[in-house]
Formats: C-alpha cells, sequence, structure tokens
C-alpha cells in the first residue's frame, strides 16, 4: 500500500504535497517505471485526503509525462522518468555511501524526526547576533569587505584559542587555527592534507557517523574499520601491519553509540600513533554539552604535535553559519592554509568577526550555559518518555551531545521496520546504517533531540512505541 504523511497545517495546499510526495517517489525510482499506481480512490483512503485531490495530482503528473494510462488496466509510471538526483549521482561515485547521507531531503510534513545533532533553532541567539552584526557592518574597517586571508580572521582565532584552551584543554597557538566552512570542511582538507597524491588510509571507528565517512570515501580514502564499544574505540583492534595516514576519533562523545573515551584507552590511541608513525584527527563537535560530571579534556592536549583538533559552531550556535575550524601541528600549518585557499579562499569573514565579538563579550559562554538546561531537558523528556513507554529498552550514549542510543531487546530495525515506523510518523536512526561491519547493532536505534520540542519528543516516542509493538 501506498502511504505518506500530510500536513495540514503546512503553509503548501494538500495538492502540491500529494504532487511532490509523488513526483519525487518517481524521479528517485522508489516507484519504479512500468509500476502500476493504486487507483485515486485507494490512494486518497490511505493517505486521508479527497479523492478529487488525487484525481488533480494523477491528471498533473499525466501531463507532465511521470504517469501514464493503460487503458482497462490503470495508471502507471511512465517510462524515462527516473532522474538520478545530484545526491544519488555522486553515490554511485562514492562506494558503498548512501546519497541519503549526503544531501538528506527535509522530512515529510507532519513527521517527527529524531534526526541527530541538529540543534535548537529556536533559541538562536537573534537578538545579541542582529546587533552584534549591525555593529560589524557599519563599523568594521574597511579591509573586512576584501578578501581575507585563508586562516580566517585573527580576532577569531585569537578568541578561539583561549576559549578551547579553557574548555578543552586545547593547546595551540591562534596561529595553528584554521576557521573552515564547518568541521565538514575542516576534515576533508585534513584528508587531502594526509593523503597526499596517495590512496588515503583511514582507521574509523565503526560505527561511525555517515557524514564524515562519506567524506572520506568520497577523497578516495580506504576505510579501515577499528570497533567501539560503550565507551568507544577499541584500541587494541587498531591495524596491527601497515599503518594508516590517521585515525578519525570522535572520544568525547562517540559519534553514534555516544560513549566517552576513557583516559586509559585516550593513551593507548596516542602510543599506537606514535609508534606506527601517524596521526590522530579528533572530531569534537558537540562536547560543550555534557550533563554528567564535567567534559573530558580533548586529546590534542595529551599530544598536540601527534592530534589535529576539528571543531564547530554548528552545533552550539547554528549549522547555517558554516563556521568551524582545525587545530594544526605548527608543521602542516601553511600547507592546510594552502588548500583552504584552493579550496575557498577563506570562510565568509563577516560572519568570523560577527562571532569574534559574540564570543569576545561573554554571550557565547551565556548560550552554552542557556543551552545545556533545554537539552537536559529535552534528553530528560526523551529517557523518561522511553522507560514509560518502552520499558525494556537500555539507553546508552546520554551523558553528553544531542542524542542518545535506544537498544530495544529482540527487536530487529530492518528496512521493513523502519518503514512500519515511518508510517507512524516518526523518523528514527538504525545504528545499522552507520555501521561498515554490518550485523553488530540491529537491535539499536539513534534518537537525536536537539531540534525537537518536549512535545515532539514525547509525541514521537508514543509514536515509535506503538509501531513497535504494533509489530510484535
Ligand atoms: C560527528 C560530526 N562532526 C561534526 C559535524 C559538523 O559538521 P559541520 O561543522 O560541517 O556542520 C557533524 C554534523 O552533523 C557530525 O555529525
Amino acid at each position: 500500500m501506498l502511504w505518506f504523511p500530510v500536513d495540514r497545517s503546512a503553509e503548501s495546499s494538500l495538492t502540491v504535497q500529494v504532487y511532490e510526495q509523488l513526483r519525487q517517489r518517481i524521479l528517485r525510482s522508489e516507484l519504479v517505471e512500468g509500476e502500476r499506481l493504486p487507483s485515486s480512490r485507494e490512494l486518497a483512503s490511505s493517505i486521508g485526503v479527497s479523492r478529487n485531490i488525487v484525481l488533480e495530482v494523477y491528471d498533473r503528473l499525466l501531463a507532465e509525462g511521470y504517469l501514464e494510462i493503460r487503458p482497462q488496466s490503470g495508471t502507471y509510471v511512465a517510462a524515462g522518468s527516473h532522474f538520478p538526483t545530484i545526491a544519488q549521482a555522486m553515490s554511485s561515485d562514492v562506494e558503498g555511501q548512501s546519497a541519503a547521507s549526503i544531501a538528506r531531503p527535509p522530512p515529510p510534513p507532519g513527521m517527527i524526526d529524531f534526526r541527530a545533532a541538529h540543534p535548537a533553532a529556536d533559541y538562536f541567539p537573534r537578538a545579541a547576533w542582529g546587533r552584534l552584526a549591525k555593529e560589524i557592518c557599519l563599523y568594521a574597517p574597511e579591509r573586512a569587505f576584501g578578501y581575507g586571508s585563508p586562516e580566517g580572521a585573527s580576532e577569531l582565532r585569537s578568541v578561539l584559542a583561549r576559549y578551547l584552551l579553557q574548555a578543552r584543554g586545547v593547546r595551540c597557538h591562534p596561529e595553528q587555527i584554521v576557521i573552515t566552512t564547518g568541521a565538514t570542511q575542516a576534515l576533508q582538507l585534513v584528508t587531502g592534507l594526509l593523503s597526499r597524491d596517495k590512496r588515503a588510509r583511514i582507521a574509523v571507528e565503526d560505527p561511525v557517523t555517515d557524514e564524515m565517512r562519506t567524506i572520506f570515501a568520497y577523497a578516495g580514502a580506504e576505510l579501515l574499520p577499528v570497533p567501539v564499544d560503550d565507551t568507544g574505540i577499541l584500541p587494541e583492534e587498531l591495524p596491527a601491519g601497515e599503518a594508516p595516514d590517521f585515525v578519525f576519533v570522535i572520544p568525547s562523545h562517540q559519534f553514534p553509540l555516544g560513549g566517552t573515551l576513557p583516559i586509559q584507552r585516550r593513551i593507548q590511541l596516542i602510543e599506537y600513533a606514535r609508534r606506527s608513525d601517524c596521526l590522530i584527527v579528533e572530531d569534537d563537535y558537540d562536547s560543550e554539552f555534557t550533563y554528567e560530571g564535567v567534559p573530558v579534556h580533548s586529546m590534542q592536549g595529551l599530544d598536540p604535535e601527534r592530534v589535529i583538533y576539528v571543531g564547530t559552531f554548528s552545533k552550539i550556535l547554528s549549522p547555517s553559519l558554516r563556521i568551524g575550524y582545525a587545530v594544526l601541528p605548527i608543521r602542516y600549518v601553511e600547507e592546510y592554509r594552502r588548500l583552504k585557499w584552493f579550496a575557498d579562499r577563506h570562510t565568509a569573514m563577516l560572519e568570523q568577526l560577527i562571532l569574534a565579538r559574540f564570543m569576545e563579550e561573554g554571550y557565547f559562554d551565556r548560550h552554552i550555559r542557556r543551552m545545556r538546561k533545554i537539552y537536559r531537558k529535552r534528553r530528560e523528556t526523551l529517557a523518561s518518555n522511553l522507560r514509560k513507554h518502552l520499558p525494556q529498552a537500555r539507553i546508552l550514549g546520554e551523558s553528553a551531545g544531542m542524542h542518545l542510543v535506544v537498544e530495544v531487546p529482540g527487536v530487529r530495525f530492518t528496512e521493513e521496520r523502519m518503514a512500519q515506523i515511518a508510517r507512524e510518523g516518526v523518523h528514527v536512526y538504525a545504528v545499522e546504517h552507520y555501521a561498515l561491519v554490518r550485523g553488530r547493532h540491529e537491535n539499536r536505534i539513534v534518537m537525536g533531540y536537539g531540534g525537537l520540542t518536549p512535545q515532539d519528543i514525547a509525541d514521537g516516542v508514543e509514536r515509535l512505541a506503538r509501531a513497535i509493538t504494533a509489530a510484535d
């Protein structure tokens, strides 16, 4: 049965929503050439709209060539109407990666999406940011409006170096920082820097964030999976033979499993890097939001010569700023700046100046303290609703960040099961989706809560529990 949600409170009309849903499914080959569509009456009753709406949509799709009528038979998807989107086309180059991980489409209307690592857009500090933006625009020196240097604004690098030392134990001079267009670009440039005209070999945590995995794979790197347990990467499982070019880790809040790497394993990792003469690349994307105990300091602070530290403002403030950074051992700085210049000359300078003032004037610390309270509340809402509606479930990795992992004994989150959950109007993410070696995490899902209101979280868990129990 064909089903998708429609949202009566959305700005676009029901006709437009149904049209877009069908058109996108045909373009993406989810409805394949020659497939028979349900009758207008069936589809109308399945998605809960009037039959006239479906008839109007079918007519339009017929006129545009997406559908064809076969007399005495029904309405079918027409030949030649499949067209891979850019993301899909790229995915064929990126071995084993899903296009969805490169450019995920927005969730359909009405869907409660527990997407991980999405900050609370409703709490962006608009007033302070807007005021500083106006001041910068009116009073910044003229050079701020010309081309800048690839490493970014010195004002931002200075205040950032102080912040990183105090908050994350990162030991660096501002000269070692290069501001990038998000952590995404920082990691892409790191891959180029450390692979140098050959196919990079990168040891990655398994499971690993799909975005970063995609970046590495797209750069042509060979990925060497290293298993992860509830507290992070297992150093004894690192490649024993030829050393990788670098080991990519998220030690403060592993994605997706959420573990915090204990100091013993951090030391083992650094010892491995020294022994095999490779680097550690540390992604520290959300450790400001630690709810239990104090945030563990960075690995970079343990050995600034062996660790490249990558951070981002996407989670603390907003991903739309596109500001991240890399902290590099001095010997790599010049080459990294060069790579950054070739990539896009530099990251938007006015935004960097606003951010520097935002940090200097104390708004940044205040914002983090405020958001920690908001996320703590959202996390508690999620945990308490999970305990209420899915008492058999075990919660992992909830001590920091904006997501946690739910393990449901006896349940396998197969594609079929995920589709069933989606039909209840809720989107959760199977840990298996992030796994390189499949079959170890089948009863686990990732649930991000940062961007959802407590009401959405409560409703979403209820829908999830309904989908799970209905299938049992
Ligand atoms: C593990 C991890 N690190 C970093 C980022 C941030 O990337 P960016 O700074 O490019 O927004 C993400 C994005 O979701 C992520 O999942």
